[in-house]
């Protein structure tokens, strides 16, 4: 197994999205998690309900922040306001690492509220390169970018997304959120080979993983975020741990949510791979 330079944490185990509707449940139950993961933007507002909770989660939980609004992606660089937000509440919750999209999203102070694929160019790499740097300049902690799934792709691409990926990351020298569910959604509505996705990207550089449920219509497949885990998800996620690792896993489940427990033990079950790997790698030694 390789070692990875970006991610000092590679033991946190198994985290949880903090959704509102499973805020009381926390505080009053106090459930054995071992961090939950917020979205950024959701905290960057001075005082308010979402401050307090906030505080007390910070109490008693570890909180690793992943955002919506940073658009590394965008020709019209990174919004220094936001990423001077960011700054402030990443010292606040001293999250370990931080994590945002590889898209864009807004032009012209018009924000689309989506997170946009880019085209796979080497404009596009040197353009999200350039944003990068500066937000790993601007932050403390290291700085990972998620792949977005995505419903279109662009005729002036010159390279595939994992190559695209890879080279951003590379170059600017980050880590990559690996969002497996997000691989197959893609690879469904572009119909390539999920498994080549994942075997290209360079384990050395995966700090997190994401998966989650999706929606399946008659010509796309939507990341929705509203049902468990599905079996050739939990494929990808094998195959990348296989690669990776044990690594920091996060489920997202973002509509139509169950109670807290149920949410709880669908991401436990990322532990069985963990397992499986760990018990491989101690036969082979
Ligand atoms: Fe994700």
């Amino acid at each position: 197994m390789p070692g990875n330079r970006f991610n000092a944490f590679s033991d946190l185990g198994i985290g949880l999205g903090l959704r509102s509707v499973h805020i009381d449940h926390i505080l009053e139950r106090k459930p054995d998690v071992n961090w939950f993961e917020i979205i950024s933007e959701n905290y960057m507002v001075d005082g308010g309900r979402p401050q307090v909770v906030l505080d007390r989660i910070l109490e008693q939980y570890r909180v690793v922040q992943h955002g919506v609004g940073l658009y590394v992606g965008s020709a019209q660089g990174v919004d220094r306001d936001h990423l001077r937000r960011l700054k402030r509440l990443v010292a606040h919750t001293r999250t370990p690492w931080v994590t945002d999209h590889l898209c864009w999203g807004s032009v012209d102070g018009t924000f689309s509220h989506d997170l946009l694929p880019l085209p796979y160019t080497p404009e596009a790499v040197a353009r999200a390169v350039e944003n990068i740097r500066i937000v790993k300049g601007e932050l403390a902690v290291p700085f990972s970018v998620e792949n977005v799934s995505s419903y279109a792709e662009y005729r002036d691409s010159t390279m595939t997304e994992w190559e695209f990926l890879t080279e951003v990351a590379e170059q600017a020298d980050c880590g990559i959120l690996l969002d497996v569910n997000n691989i197959y959604v893609s690879a469904l509505n572009h119909g390539f080979d999920p498994l080549t996705y994942v075997d290209y990207v360079p384990p050395e550089r995966v700090t997190q993983i994401h998966i989650a449920g999706h929606s399946r219509y008659r010509r796309f497949v939507i990341d929705t975020h509203d049902h468990p885990v599905i079996d050739p998800v939990w494929k990808l996620y094998a195959r990348a741990i296989e690669r990776v690792g044990p690594t920091p896993t996060l489920l997202e489940w973002d509509a139509r949510i169950p109670p807290f427990e149920e949410v709880h033990a669908e991401a436990l079950k990322a532990v069985r791979y963990w397992d499986h790997t760990r018990g491989r790698l101690s036969h082979a030694g």
